[in-house]
Parts: C-alpha cells; sequence; structure tokens
C-alpha cells in the first residue's frame, strides 16, 4: 500500500522530544493488542476497525443501485440527521466536491443537490428549507441509529409531511430511505409500517465512527463519489492499523502519542487548521470524533478547528499571543485539484508582480510555513498532516488515519472512547421542559 498521509514532527521539539514518544512505544503496543484483541473499553463497539474490509460487494452494489436511482429520480437530496449520523457525509462530500456545488446547475454538478436537516432545532432553517425544495424533485434520507432523536425526528415529520402532500403516500415510499438500527426505535418500526427502503447501522459501530457503514456511504453515493474507492483506501489504512503498533509505519499511534503527550504538559487544547475551505467540514467531523470519544472524566483536549488563511485575520492573534495552552495540527493538502497561477500586470498597479507566474498554491504553501514558524515562536507547537490529494482513496485513508488515533488517544488517557454518557444531560433537562412524557419530574 501507499500511504497518503504523512506526519511532519519538526516543530514539536520545543515541548515533545522523540525519546519521550518512543517511550510510550512499549504503553501503546499494549493498547494495541488490548484493541484488537477487543480487550480494552468499550469493547463491544470495535465495528469501526474492519469496517471497510468486512463491508459485503452486496451491500455496496446496493448503495450504489439505490443511489442511481436516487441521481435519476430527484434534483434535491435532504439528509436528516445530526452527530455522527450527519457529519461525516457532509465532511466527505464537501471534501470532495465542487466547492460551489449547490449553485451550480444540476447538468453541471451531475446529480441532485445535496441539502442537510435535522441537525438543529431552528424554525428559520428548517423553513427555509422547505421553501428551497417546493418545487423540486425531492428525496429524503433519515439517518438516526437509536431511531429516536429528537432533532432528527422533528425535521422528518415536517419534510415527510410536506413529501406526503406533493407526491402522495406511495410515490413518497420511492422517495423516503431510512437508515437505522436493524431491531429497534420509532424510526425502525415506522420504516417496517410504511415499507421504507432502509439500510442497517451495524450494532457494533458508533454514531461518529459510521461514516463508512450506509449513514455515510449512501449521501456519499448519491453525491457521485466512488464509494468502492472510499472504502479501498480506508481498507489499507485498517490493515496497516491493524498489523503493526510501530510508531514510525503506524502513524495513527504517532500522532495519539504527541496528542497524549502534549496533554500531559499542559497544552489541552488542539487546534486542526486548514488552508482548503473543502476541508471545513472535515473539521467538524474530527471535532466530534475527539471531543466526544475523548472529552470524559474531567480528561481530554479540547478539539478547535480554524480555517486558515481567513481566520489568521481573527483567531490568528489569539493562537499568536494568546493563553498559552495550546497546540497545532495543520491538515495540509499537498497539491490541489486544479491550479491557478497569478497573472503579470503591465502597470503593477497592485505590487503583486513578484508573484507573477507563480501559482496559489505556492503561495498558500509559504503562508502555511509562515504561519507554522510564527506561531511555534509565540509558543504553539506544532505538527503536520500532509495529504496527498482530494481523491475518495485519500480520504478514506484519512478517515481510518483518525478513528484509530482518536481510539488510542482514548485508550492513553484511561478512558472508554467509544461511549457518550455526558451527551445526555441536555436532552434530560429539555425533555423534563418540553414534559415528554416519562419525564415530567426531571426523570
Ligand atoms: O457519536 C454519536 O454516537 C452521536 O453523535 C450520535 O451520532 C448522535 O447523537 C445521533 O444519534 P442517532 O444516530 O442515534 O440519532
Amino acid at each position: 500500500m501507499t500511504p497518503c498521509i504523512r506526519l511532519d514532527t519538526r516543530n514539536l521539539t520545543s515541548v515533545v522530544s522523540d525519546a519521550e514518544i518512543s517511550a510510550l512505544q512499549p504503553r501503546i503496543r499494549k493498547l494495541h493488542e488490548d484493541l484488537e484483541a477487543g480487550k480494552g473499553k468499550g469493547a463491544d463497539y470495535l465495528g469501526w476497525l474492519r469496517l471497510a474490509t468486512q463491508t459485503p460487494d452486496s451491500l455496496v452494489d446496493d448503495l450504489e443501485r439505490t443511489a442511481a436511482a436516487i441521481r435519476n429520480q430527484c434534483d434535491a437530496f435532504v439528509c436528516i440527521g445530526i452527530g455522527g449520523s450527519y457529519l461525516g457525509a457532509r465532511a466527505a462530500i464537501a471534501f470532495m466536491g465542487n466547492t460551489f456545488a449547490d449553485q451550480v446547475s444540476r447538468e453541471e454538478r451531475g446529480g441532485p443537490a445535496m441539502l442537510f436537516a435535522g441537525q438543529n432545532i431552528s424554525s428559520d432553517y428548517h423553513a427555509d428549507l422547505m421553501d428551497l425544495i417546493r418545487d423540486r424533485d425531492v428525496c429524503l434520507n433519515v439517518i438516526s441509529k437509536s431511531g429516536t432523536t429528537t432533532e432528527p425526528a422533528i425535521a422528518f415529520r415536517l419534510l415527510k409531511e410536506k413529501v406526503e402532500q406533493k407526491y402522495g403516500k406511495t410515490e413518497s415510499r420511492r422517495r423516503i430511505f431510512v437508515t437505522t438500527d436493524q431491531h429497534k426505535g420509532a424510526l425502525k418500526k415506522l420504516a417496517d409500517n410504511e415499507g421504507y427502503k432502509t439500510f442497517v447501522i451495524p450494532d457494533d459501530v458508533g454514531g461518529r465512527y459510521s461514516v463508512l457503514t450506509p449513514v455515510g456511504l449512501l449521501p456519499i453515493s448519491v453525491s457521485g463519489i466512488d464509494i468502492r474507492e472510499l472504502l479501498g483506501g480506508a481498507k489499507e489504512w485498517e490493515s496497516l492499523g491493524s498489523r503493526t503498533a510501530g510508531l514510525e509505519e503506524n502513524l495513527s499511534y504517532l500522532y495519539a502519542a504527541i496528542r497524549y503527550l502534549m496533554y500531559q504538559k499542559g497544552k489541552s487544547l488542539e487546534i486542526l487548521a486548514s488552508f482548503h475551505p473543502s476541508l471545513g467540514y472535515l473539521l467538524e467531523w474530527w471535532k466530534q470524533l475527539t471531543g466526544e470519544s475523548e472529552g470524559k472524566e474531567g480528561k481530554g483536549l479540547f478539539p478547535a478547528s480554524v480555517q486558515f488563511t481567513t481566520d489568521l485575520h481573527s483567531l490568528g492573534q489569539w493562537i499568536q499571543e494568546g493563553n498559552r495552552i495550546v497546540f497545532e495540527t495543520f491538515l495540509l493538502m499537498e497539491s490541489s485539484r486544479r491550479q491557478l497561477n497569478i497573472p503579470p500586470s503591465e502597470d503593477d498597479g497592485d505590487g503583486l508582480n513578484y508573484l507573477a507566474g507563480k501559482s496559489l498554491d505556492f503561495v498558500n504553501d509559504k503562508a502555511y510555513k509562515g504561519t507554522a514558524m510564527a506561531h511555534l515562536e509565540g509558543g504553539v507547537p506544532n505538527l503536520s498532516i500532509h495529504v496527498k490529494g482530494r481523491t475518495p482513496r485519500d480520504l478514506g485513508q484519512l478517515i481510518a488515519f483518525f478513528e484509530r488515533a482518536v481510539a488510542m488517544t482514548g485508550y492513553l488517557l484511561e478512558i472508554n472512547p467509544f461511549d457518550q454518557p455526558g451527551v445526555e444531560f441536555y436532552k434530560k433537562n429539555m425533555f423534563t421542559l418540553l414534559k415528554k412524557p416519562g419525564f415530567e419530574k426531571g426523570k
């Protein structure tokens, strides 16, 4: 396998030495064995470890067939879900797609506009969305593992009503797709009663590790991305990740070791920074993966993200000179898909002729290097994750890289990286305030 990912750790040595990283190797080896043997914390949720490797061809065929039919059938595809049932698909579609996919014509896009609902309870958001799809041919994909999450349930009720008013019950059944648990939950029951086409989220895969299940694969395929290539990349990293715990080769563990040591040294906030807007939702996905997995028992790095160079003109000030509790991880693309060069100008009125003939990638790379140096000098150690490009294979490897790194960081912190007990607290209060049956007295 050719890795699509490499790490540059040279800007860390002021805080974390190579010797300290190597000293963690025996512990990581032991934790790796526990992870692989299912002996660590949260062992019921390790399906993601071999998800791409074990996805049957028949499921990929079914997903691709369904996606192709949806692409023909509609010009707006609304994915309804929140958290892990939303961010992975959105990140993948933004990572690989046209930046302005929703603004270009259907012909140019080659498929429906990809829209999202149920990731908030905003009346304006959902009312605007319903206006937007009023005159479009619509399909819905409602995604919820538990099948009981309030936000997507409300959005689905609203959108289902619109779709049924427009097409009638029978035709609506051809336009509604459900991704949920195989056996339980209100959504599963509703899907069975209505006869909707349903895809299953495996029992042993938690929400934020589910992008390579139908949760992510169906929307990603509908958007026109090759999911076989995506799974192919993930499979490569899955086998590398399980074959060796060695920190020179298993970069997931090297990244985990660095994050753990940073945390031990009081760098309790990690900023993931990119220089490409197409990575914006991947940063959001990473924040959910790390924050929900690691923030427990009073421990865990706080995951933040910035999009450079945009945020160099806002949060850049804080990173340069604010509270020194942070380290930075740059997520870099080795090359853009399309190249633009800066043209010469006869009068050089803007003074940019010194860059004439240079590519935007060249300038962006210097912006990264200048930023990394400045932040290091300001007391912010940094590392870089270099990704080859924006192909499905690159992304597949990157997803598997991060998932394994976060699992290992959680094990180093001695917490269960696969549960999320803290998420229930707001729900309980909200249900009490809403007088949900069973929660009247704050049960
Ligand atoms: O990672 C998780 O488990 C969560 O973020 C869930 O994905 C999120 O809460 C949505 O849950 P569900 O898919 O059950 O609607």
